[in-house]
């Protein structure tokens, strides 16, 4: 899936207004405040000399446009939509290591039917999917004992009744995410495309913005940080499977 113009355009426009709020330069906003770096270069070192970040930045201060240069330099790149450091995928989820003893969950669109892949109709695929996942985990890495994730999508009731209860009852907005998908993800709908009323509630609030306190209240959702012990998860997917057989 290729992401739309106007997501890399509603990125350099906040990257603007940050630059200007803060007095800082455009090149260290574009860095510390979108997602730029990570789609471009696909690590999370954020390593300003990084040879193809600087390539990124010689053409921004050569090109007329910034925006057709920012897009037209992402569609000369390979489009990694998942981190470098996911161990495996299941459908629209994955996996990466976190901290001792917890895995990281993570969800992109792999579900090309018509309906969304957060819709009722295709709540079984990704029962099944998040199912095999903790199946694999607990055979796999007896080590890990907690999943975690941190996503704009735990606001979302749709995506929240995948999971056990207990895994979002403790929500807590995770902070400074302003380079992480799991912040700017919300203005993507399945296709790509940008949702246009997030976005035009995002360029409302950050018109208002006066100052550099609290950037992230232009976000109209704030990324959530979850967590909870395999286990639950492991009751919580046998029990839907129950559910399912008895349909
Ligand atoms: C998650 C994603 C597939 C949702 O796209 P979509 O086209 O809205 O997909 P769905 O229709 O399945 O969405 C399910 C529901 O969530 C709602 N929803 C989706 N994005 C929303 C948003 N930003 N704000 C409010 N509601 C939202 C939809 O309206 C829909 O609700 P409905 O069933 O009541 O109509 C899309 O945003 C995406 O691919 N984002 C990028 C990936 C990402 O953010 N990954 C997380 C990184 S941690």
């Amino acid at each position: 899936m290729t992401y739309a113009k106007e997501f890399f355009d509603l990125q350099l426009h906040f990257a603007r207004s940050v630059a200007e709020l803060r007095g800082m330069p455009l090149e260290e906003a574009l860095l510390d405040y979108t997602n730029l770096y990570v789609r471009f270069v696909a690590d999370r070192r954020f390593d300003r000399d990084h040879p193809i970040w600087s390539a990124y930045l010689a053409g921004l201060r050569e090109k007329v446009d910034p925006g057709d240069w920012t897009y037209h330099f992402y569609r000369s790149r390979p489009h990694h939509v998942q981190p470098a450091s996911t161990i495996k995928t299941f459908g629209c989820f994955s996996y990466a290591l976190g901290e001792p003893g917890q895995i990281r969950l993570h969800f992109h669109n792999a579900d090309g039917h018509l309906q969304g892949p957060l819709s009722e109709e295709r709540m079984p695929s990704r029962l099944s999917e998040l199912t095999s996942l903790v199946h694999h985990v607990r055979l796999q890495r007896g080590t890990a004992k907690q999943i975690a994730g941190v996503s704009w999508l735990y606001n979302l009731t749709a995506y929240r009744r995948l999971f056990p209860e207990s895994y979002t009852a403790a929500a807590t907005v995770a902070t400074n995410r302003f380079r992480n998908m799991p912040l700017w993800g919300q203005f993507l709908n399945r296709h790509g495309g940008v949702r246009k009323d997030a976005a035009s509630l995002f360029v409302h609030r950050l018109h208002d913005q006066t100052s550099a306190d609290d950037l992230a209240r232009c976000f109209p959702l704030h990324p959530l940080a979850v967590s909870a012990p395999i286990d639950a998860f492991h009751e919580f997917y046998a029990q839907e499977s129950t559910i399912e057989f008895d349909r």
